[in-house]
């Protein structure tokens, strides 16, 4: 049975339906009823996807001198998925109803029927699974054996019809930095080891593209390809890396079908030599999972790490962990990292008869290096981000959607008291000063204080200004001098309100932007401002 479901607090149909309100995400083409697996990113959406992204690039590129960006074409010469084994193996298995000809995904229709992962079985076992249990879609037996089924996107290319090109829309981006690996080692002076990555659209022909974003046609990918020599050890691998903890669903818990999950380390699952988890990999397990529970903020309870069972290893594949994360429909990859060992770059040596040896300065030898491919899904973490922060807070009566400040669209929300009587020029100064200094600010000039609150805390702004008649320094006439003095001494500040507790505090209109960086960075506590 596959382990631990979670605890529903928002299931897949409604966290869609709120993501569509609030302007994260819809269906592509909405208004002529959608396309499957197709979603256009509204304003928020694209706001939390661009700051996901960012922040994957700040950490593992700039400030890393070891890892350079690409950005590859979408559609490349059809060779490179030839030589990669994409035209010829990459796709899922196919069950074809034997009246209405009904496709399916083989292995999610044995998820669904049976309640057990999918993921590592084969043909011959799903097949044997359908005479052994008898199992039919509505009511009707179905054609076999189980057909193969291409996930490739294809096009045309020319003018001229007649001389038209099959290409293809590339199904992951790392098949474009295999092909540049030489070209980008030379023009960016790198040596071994040392990665590529880039962020960009894929595209997969899905059977069935399910669970809202999770399972789409078109996606977008942040992968990185980590070139090493086949004989060096990571020498980044430190024993604080190596003290990770988790819990792991292993390939032996799977293959006996007792799913159970154990806690254990980084560390112990390199030295066990079963798992195959080379340094470099466990370095780049580590380093995800903790860029994901310290930085990104997800929590480590709704993370596990999911060994691939030897059937399901992708064809380039020597070992492969994902890290899952609890989902509505329960824990799910959302990310993978493979050891592609020199599958690739072999592939595109032999197919292009160009050499992908390459000197390793260290080691004082040529290889082709091996590669370890951390490979993330940007709707998937999205997701992830979304499902782990919505919350229904009966007591506030709002959603709040609690996103770590890093990630969140916006950073602070302005709300001018009233909209006239010299406020909004105040708050319109602040504004424009935050967004010189590259904060993501929005301006709400509408309703009660109180529903810009709940406004905002429905889209995850963790912070909110109000710009009030103390800011100008002004009081009412029936003050008492004590109240007045008091507003007086408020010239030039602004209440700020921290979204988490609702405690609100006043800040000066000059150290607003410092406050805020800080505050998102995580270097002050709200309450020490
Ligand atoms: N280059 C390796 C590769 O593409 P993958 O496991 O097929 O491996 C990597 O895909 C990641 O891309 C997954 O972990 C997932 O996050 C994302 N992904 C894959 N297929 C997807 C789909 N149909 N819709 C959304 N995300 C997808």
């Amino acid at each position: 049975m596959n382990s631990e479901k979670p605890n529903v607090k928002i299931n897949l149909e409604d966290l869609a339906t709120f993501c569509k309100k609030k302007g994260f995400v819809f269906q592509a083409g909405e208004i002529y009823g959608g396309l499957a697996g197709f979603f256009d990113f509204g304003p928020l959406g694209v706001e939390l996807k661009n700051n996901l992204k960012n922040l994957y690039w700040k950490e593992f590129v700039q400030k890393r001198e070891d890892i350079v960006g690409q950005d590859g074409a979408i559609i490349t010469n059809p060779k490179v998925w030839k030589a990669s084994g994409h035209v010829d193996t990459f796709g899922d298995m196919l069950l074809t109803t034997k009246d209405t000809k009904t496709k399916l995904r083989a292995d999610h229709f044995i998820e669904d029927e049976l309640n057990m992962p999918g993921d590592a079985l084969g043909p011959k076992e799903i097949e044997d699974l359908i005479v052994k249990h008898n199992l039919k879609y509505n009511g009707e037996d179905f054609e076999l054996p189980i057909q193969f089924f291409s996930g490739m996107l294809n096009t045309q290319i020319g003018a001229d019809v007649s001389k038209q090109s099959k290409a293809y829309l590339r199904p992951e981006t790392a098949q474009s930095i295999f092909p540049n690996f030489k070209i980008i080692a030379e023009t960016s002076r790198q040596q071994l080891p040392f990665g590529i990555t880039q962020i960009g659209k894929a595209y997969r022909n899905e059977i069935s593209p399910r669970d809202f974003v999770f399972r789409c046609r078109e996606f977008e990918q942040i992968e990185m390809e980590y070139f090493y020599h086949p004989e060096s050890v990571c020498e980044e691998l430190t024993q604080e890396l190596l003290d990770t903890k988790l819990k792991i669903l292993t390939a032996k818990a799977q293959d006996d079908e007792t799913f159970e999950m154990i806690e254990t380390t980084i560390g112990d699952l390199h030295k066990d030599e079963s798992y195959k988890l080379n340094t470099f990999h466990a370095y780049w397990l580590a380093k995800y999972y903790n860029w994901l529970t310290n930085e990104v903020g997800l929590k480590p309870e709704n993370l596990r790490v999911r060994q691939h069972v030897q059937t399901e290893l992708s064809h380039y594949s020597n070992a492969t962990f994902d890290i899952d994360f609890k989902y509505p429909m329960g824990f799910k990859e959302m990310l993978g990292m493979a050891n592609r060992g020199n599958f690739d770059l072999t592939q595109h040596q032999q197919h292009s008869k160009t050499k992908m040896e390459i000197f390793d300065e260290k080691m004082k030898s040529k290889a082709i290096p091996n590669v370890i491919e951390p490979s993330m899904g940007v709707e998937r973490f999205m997701m992830a981000v979304l499902y782990q922060g919505y919350e229904d807070d009966k007591e506030r009566g709002n959603i709040v959607l609690n996103l770590t400040p890093k990630v969140a669209p916006y950073k602070v929300a302005i709300f001018p008291l009233v909209n006239k009587a010299g406020l909004p020029e105040v708050a319109r100064e602040i504004f424009n000063e935050l967004i010189d200094e590259d904060i993501e600010v929005l301006y709400d000039k509408s309703g009660s204080v109180g529903k810009r609150y709940a406004r905002a805390d429905e889209i995850g702004i963790p912070f909110c200004l109000t710009i009030d008649f103390e800011t100008l320094g002004q009081s009412n006439e029936d003050d008492s001098e004590e109240v007045k003095a008091e507003k007086l001494a408020n010239k030039d500040s602004v209440t700020i309100r921290d979204r988490v507790t609702g405690k609100q505090t006043r800040v000066e209109i000059e150290n607003i932007s410092a406050i805020i960086k800080n505050l998102v960075k995580g270097k002050v506590d709200f309450d020490l401002i």
